[in-house]
């Protein structure tokens, strides 16, 4: 017999509603993330992708509906309490502090729960980061940048990884090591959700896609029909 906890999804987002101050951007937002999964959030511009990761996470003052990770509801926590249960988060802009070297950047995020990679096995996925340990942050290129964004996560025991388009703006070498780190942190274990625009990238490391409009998740698209169902992507991200 399976184990029935095993099966139950790691997070479970349901009715979501999130508001900018009077301006209301998502409207029941619905979907399921299972253990070990990669999926993405697909759509255009503006279509609330970045704000359904930021509801996750805790940091939407006005925020409705249910979000639950691992068995809690969490819609009503402080983002700190929630980043605690074991959600790292790798905004879009990435976060790097230009006066802070490579290596405090790594050691910043406070460690949540037990778990998360250990420094040397970090430098091993991400072996740019450990040849430029005493850099200063602004002094590395976008793709170390983004790199170092995620690499810092992994520290902190999080279990559930929120990427906001770690692939935007870079050249497309530096793309499919990103995609080789994503598929290495799946081996690991790790569950994550990706924010990308290009879904040709997506398509190579994801399980399944959840597209986005008008802040609702209008269709879910497995991997393995993504082929089948490229028109209908393409009517839906208007490329
Ligand atoms: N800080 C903000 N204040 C007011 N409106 C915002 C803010 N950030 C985003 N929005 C609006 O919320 C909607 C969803 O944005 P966002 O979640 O960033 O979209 P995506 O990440 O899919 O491009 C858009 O209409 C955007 O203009
Ligand atoms: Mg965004």
């Amino acid at each position: 017999m399976p184990d029935p906890k095993s099966s139950a999804p790691l997070l479970s987002v349901r009715g979501l509603q999130a508001w900018y101050g009077e301006s209301h951007v998502l409207h029941g937002i619905d979907f399921d993330v299972n253990p070990g999964e990669v999926v993405t959030l697909l759509g255009r511009n503006g279509a609330g992708k970045t704000t359904t990761m930021k509801s996750i996470i805790g940091v939407m003052a006005k925020r409705q509906g249910s979000i639950r990770f691992d068995g809690q509801e969490t819609i009503r926590l402080p983002s700190r309490q929630i980043a605690r249960l074991g959600i790292g988060y790798c905004p879009e802009e990435r976060g790097i502090f230009a006066s802070l070297s490579v290596e405090e950047n790594l050691m910043l995020p406070p460690v949540v729960k037990p778990g998360g990679l250990p420094v040397a096995e970090i430098y091993t996925l991400f072996p740019n980061l450990k040849m430029r340990l005493t850099s200063q942050g602004t002094k590395l290129s976008g793709g170390e940048q983004q790199m170092l964004a995620i690499g810092r996560i992994l520290r902190t025991g999080a279990n559930l990884l929120l990427l906001d388009e770690p692939t935007e703006g870079l050249a497309p070498v530096i793309v499919e090591q990103i995609g080789h780190t994503i598929a290495r942190l799946k081996e690991r274990g790790f569950t994550i959700i990706l924010v990308e625009q290009n879904f040709r990238f997506a398509s190579t490391v994801a399980d399944r896609h959840y597209v986005i409009e008008q802040g609702k998740v209008i269709d879910m698209i497995p991997n393995a029909e993504l082929e089948a169902n490229i028109d209908k992507l393409h009517a839906y991200l208007g490329v």
